[in-house]
């Protein structure tokens, strides 16, 4: 092994390096990934005394700060209340919970309060292959560090979704202490309204996993949980909400159920699952969420409208896009099957060599144990839309694909191509340059 001071000097290099490349000469594609606006990252760089201090403790039923169990909290305890409360009013919840570090631990936070709200350890998930994320499966967080018995939603291949109509009947005969929707291949809204009915009639609780589609649900698309009926959200918020890297949930506890089920979300959290919450990423979160409620709307709508023009255009040019007939997409995702252009390990590597980054990903049909090189890829537009990409660079964006996924040029021929783009599509559109840009706005509105 290196001595430690050439491993440092050689980590600071790697880094240099990563910002560069990743941050300057690729192209995005990654879905579960999102960027931040000059002034998220202007705020997290204003919060290091806040990332290095503890706020271990109670909160109240609207989510505000209630105990702390450490000195020197005055402005910490109002930064947490402040951030909780914007959360709310973005998402219109009465309640929120902002301690969360990451989307993993939403999930582990509120399917353990809401197992021990339900006294039920029976939860309903859509199976893994079909989207689900890893955290909501027996084989990770849910099954193997929560001890939940899984129960799996019917998915119906062809329509891409959940099959509320039969997912009805394994609620029924289950009786799940929760049921859940969401997911990480996500490309239509699942049936929240179609299904919240079946859930009342056994007692389950409804939490949806809005980790990739936050910003989206906060731009007015794809589908309003909280209003269609789901309980609680649970979510990242560095997606396609394009906060600092953390984890939130949320929701409107209006009866003793749910104001039960809210407790044991906060006892899950802590004294069970959290010391540290990461506070430096509050005051971010809040400007991000500032620009969420100026700009989400129009950002949201062209995110999805690039999907869907991906989706058409690499379909009519040979390539299989999933979900043809219903449009390809309502989301930020597009998922493509490229078995005949060599399987998803395959393409996503000469992408790759051509600074385009998606990632390989296991269709609805793959067998699990295809993981490493499965059928397809899912690809995602909230960076490059952020970036400023609209229809006609969407498409051109598309044919520097379909050169590398039908091999009609060498990637490395195409990266000079990428390259040329990524330094058009430099800046980070709808969002606020700088903190300063921000409040002048906040004060003015
Ligand atoms: C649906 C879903 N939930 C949760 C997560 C985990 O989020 P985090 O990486 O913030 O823990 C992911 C990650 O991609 C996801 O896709």
């Amino acid at each position: 092994m290196k001595d430690l001071p050439q491993l440092v000097a050689e980590l600071v290099e790697a880094t240099k390096q990563h910002e560069q490349y990743r941050g300057k000469e690729c192209i995005n594609m990654i879905a579960s990934e999102g960027i931040k606006s000059p002034a998220v990252c202007e705020m997290l760089n204003l919060s290091h005394d806040l990332a290095a201090r503890y706020a271990e403790g109670e909160n109240d039923t609207v989510g505000h700060v209630k105990k702390r169990y450490y000195q020197g909290q005055k402005f910490m305890s109002q930064i947490e209340d402040y951030a909780t409360d914007i959360v709310k009013s973005l998402f219109g919840a009465t309640w929120a919970d902002v301690r969360l570090v990451s989307g993993t631990h939403a999930n582990l936070a509120t399917f353990k309060g809401l197992s021990l709200a339900a006294k039920n350890n029976k939860m309903v998930v859509t199976p893994l292959s079909c989207g689900a994320h890893i955290s909501h499966d027996y084989t990770g967080l849910a099954g193997n560090i929560l001890g939940l018995d899984n129960i799996n939603h019917v998915y119906n291949i062809d329509e891409f979704n959940i099959d509320a109509e039969k997912s009805a009947y394994v609620i029924r005969a289950a009786k799940p202490g929760i049921v859940t929707f969401g997911g990480s291949l996500f490309l239509f809204p699942h049936p929240i309204a179609e299904l919240r009915e079946v859930c009342d009639e056994v007692g389950a609780y409804v939490a949806y996993d809005a980790s990739h589609v936050l910003g989206l649900i906060a731009g007015g698309q794809f589908q309003d949980p909280l209003r269609e009926g789901a309980d609680f959200i649970t979510s990242s918020t560095h997606k396609t909400f394009p906060g600092p890297q953390g984890g939130v949930i949320m929701g409107n506890p209006n009866s003793p159920a749910l104001e039960k089920a809210v407790k044991k979300i906060q006892f899950a959290i802590f004294p069970l699952s959290a010391s540290s919450t990461h506070l430096g990423r509050l005051p971010a979160l809040g400007v991000a969420a500032l620009e969420m409620k100026l700009f989400g709307k129009d950002l949201a709508a062209q995110i999805v409208r690039n999907a869907q023009v991906a989706g058409q255009y690499l379909y009519e040019n040979g390539v299989k896009v999933l979900a043809e007939k219903k449009g390809f997409t309502r989301s930020h995702q597009i998922a493509v099957d490229v078995r005949g252009f060599g399987g998803g390990k395959r393409v996503a590597q000469d992408l790759e060599d051509a600074n385009i980054i998606v990632n390989k990903n296991l269709l609805p049909y793959d067998d699990q144990s295809g993981k490493d090189d499965p059928s397809g890829l899912r690809i995602g537009f909230q960076d490059v839309t952020r970036h400023g990409f609209h229809e006609g660079d969407i498409k051109h964006l598309c044919d520097l694909m379909l050169d590398v996924i039908k091999a009609k040029r060498k990637p490395a021929e195409v990266k000079v191509d990428v390259l040329a783009l990524t330094k058009e599509f430099s800046t980070v559109k709808y969002g606020f340059q700088t903190v300063a840009e921000a409040v002048k706005y906040a004060k003015a509105a």
